[in-house]
Formats: C-alpha cells, sequence, structure tokens
C-alpha cells in the first residue's frame, strides 16, 4: 500500500485532503492532528479501515518521533507521501506585533514545518514501489506580499524558500518536493487568526486593521470557492510522473501568478499599491 501522512486534518484542506486520499483503498492514510480525541470522530464515521488517526502537534518534536516510530513498526519504516498542510496565521502590524507572536508564526509555517521534512526523510527514502513524494500546502501570500499580513506572508516565503533549494537537493534521492499555493478558501483559518497585541501605537494602523478585517468578513461571507480544488491538486500531484515545483489553486492565486510573471516588478507592485490603498490603507467607501 501506498503510505501517506498528513497533518493539520482536523478541519479545512487537511480534512479534505485526508477523506479524498482515503476514498483510494490502496492508499494507508495516517491522518494526523493535535487534538485527536476530539476530532477523529469525523473519520470514524468513514466506512473504511485504510486509515490510522494519530496525534500530532508539529511543533513538538517527541511526537514527530512518535509518529516516526509508528511508522517503523507499522509501515515497515517506509513512507511514501508526506503532507505538510497544517498551518495557520497571525496577522496585524509588524510594530504591533509582539517577538513571541512573530516566532510562533515562523514556528508552525517555516520551522516545524522544515522539521517534519527532516523527520520523515529516512523513511521517504527507503519507500519503495510508488513515487516519493513532499507536498506543502502553501499560500498566495507566499509569492506577493499584503498590508498586515507580513507575519505569515514571509512564513510562508520562508516555507517557499526551502523549498526550492529542496527541490534540487532531493531530486537525486528520486523524492519531489513541491508546494500549493492556494488563493482565499472557506476554511476555518480567517476565523483562528490571531492579532498582533502591543497597545502601544495601536491608533497608527488602527484604519488598515479596521479595513482589512471587514475585507476579511466580506470575503467570508462571499461566493464559496469548494475545497475539493486543493485535495484534487494533491491527488493529482500525487500520481503525476513530473511534480511540478509549485502550483497555484484559485483565480485569485492564478491572478496574483500570472500578474507577477508577466509584468515589471516594480510596476506589478505599483499596482498592488494602489488596489491596497484603495481597499485597506485609507478610509474610503469600502472602510
Ligand atoms: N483557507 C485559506 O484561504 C488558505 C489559503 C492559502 C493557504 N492556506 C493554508 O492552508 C493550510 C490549511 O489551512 P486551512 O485553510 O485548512 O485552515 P484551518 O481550517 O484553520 O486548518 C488548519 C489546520 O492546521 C492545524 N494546525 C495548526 N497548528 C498546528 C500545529 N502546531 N500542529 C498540528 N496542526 C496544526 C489546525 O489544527 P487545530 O484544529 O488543532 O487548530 C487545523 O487542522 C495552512 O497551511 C494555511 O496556511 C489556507
Amino acid at each position: 500500500m501506498r503510505k501517506i501522512l498528513v497533518t493539520g486534518c482536523s478541519t479545512g484542506f487537511g480534512e479534505d485532503i485526508a477523506k479524498r486520499l482515503i476514498e483510494d483503498k490502496n492508499n494507508l492514510v495516517l491522518v494526523t492532528m493535535r487534538n485527536a480525541e476530539s476530532r477523529e470522530h469525523t473519520f470514524h464515521n468513514l466506512n473504511a479501515t485504510n486509515f490510522k488517526v494519530i496525534s500530532l502537534d508539529i511543533t513538538d518534536s517527541s511526537q514527530r518521533k512518535n509518529v516516526r516510530e509508528y511508522i517503523e513498526k507499522e509501515c515497515n519504516g517506509e513512507l511514501h507521501v508526506l503532507i505538510n498542510n497544517a498551518g495557520l496565521g497571525h496577522y496585524g502590524a509588524l510594530e504591533l506585533t509582539k517577538e513571541e507572536e512573530l516566532r510562533s508564526q515562523m514556528e508552525v509555517n517555516f520551522f516545524a514545518t522544515a522539521f517534519m521534512i527532516k523527520e520523515f526523510l529516512p523513511q521517504l527514502r527507503k519507500a519503495s514501489k510508488y513515487s516519493k513524494k513532499i507536498i506543502n500546502i502553501s499560500s498566495m501570500l507566499g509569492q506577493v506580499g499584503m498590508p498586515l499580513s507580513s507575519n505569515y506572508s514571509a512564513s510562508k516565503h520562508a516555507l517557499e524558500g526551502l523549498v526550492e533549494g529542496l527541490h534540487y537537493e532531493l531530486a537525486p534521492l528520486g523524492i519531489d518536493i513541491s508546494t500549493i499555493c492556494p488563493g482565499r478558501h472557506r476554511t476555518n483559518f480567517m476565523k483562528n487568526i490571531s492579532w498582533s497585541s502591543l497597545e502601544k501605537q495601536k491608533e497608527v494602523y488602527s484604519i488598515q486593521e479596521e479595513n482589512l478585517k471587514k475585507l476579511m468578513s466580506k470575503f467570508s461571507e462571499g461566493k464559496e470557492i469548494p475545497l475539493t480544488n486543493v485535495s484534487k491538486k494533491v491527488v493529482t500531484l500525487i500520481n503525476q510522473k513530473k511534480t511540478p515545483a509549485r502550483v497555484y489553486v484559485g483565480k485569485d492565486a492564478i491572478s496574483f501568478y500570472l500578474l507577477r510573471k508577466l509584468l515589471p516588478f516594480n510596476f506589478f507592485m505599483g499596482m498592488l499599491k494602489s488596489a491596497y490603498s484603495r481597499l485597506i490603507l485609507k478610509r474610503s467607501q469600502h472602510a
């Protein structure tokens, strides 16, 4: 069986990806999540036996080791596909961000994700019969910046940089690595965003924060984009012979990608600046 580990399966993309992979009975899916006791029931309702729910907070090195030991004992020490999906957003102005807030944003989206790759590389190397892949859920903000989203954007840019280097480093080992950059989708992501909490100078950024929050709630009420677009892309990447290093999902992510590719960079940034200025930076009819 093809052994696949997915992180952050309690909700959102992770849950959808894991459920889609379980539909293929050739897969044995290691469904990992924090607080497995409270969320695993959504998987136990499935009429399937080709999965195992395991507790994993990706920032906890002892839990990463437990999962590796489980694979050693129960999966012949082999892992074919690692899907790094777990992630969260910390938004707000850098000037209002506490040191520990920025560090914890980087901890989950970058450091722990990098340590996941490091932890499971020996088992990916050992795997045989199926192609070996690492798929990381990044973001369109891993490619572009946005006001009051720079902490999150930095964490995803760091992930993109890591993956780009590993794309070459792991090729001789027969392991493909890629990122999926989704645009905006309705999951628990926005609801779970934490905001920078320093009070000093708060008024300097209050209009931007207010406008961004209004814009986000408008997005949350807008047309729903199916999460299956991402899980279908994961299945395509797993089955594809030649895995692309980066793919985009969603009209917004694809438009950003095309504009950035086709336009001179300073022109592209100028265009974004005037869009952000209309939507977020100034008091306007959108505010
Ligand atoms: N939704 C979007 O618009 C969007 C767009 C681009 C990229 N993304 C990326 O997509 C990925 C999945 O997010 P989502 O949209 O599906 O949001 P979500 O519904 O909030 O799901 C996030 C998942 O990550 C888990 N998680 C967070 N920190 C973790 C940790 N330390 N260890 C293990 N699991 C952890 C959460 O677990 P708990 O339930 O325990 O908190 C949850 O299962 C993230 O990497 C996010 O950056 C989302």
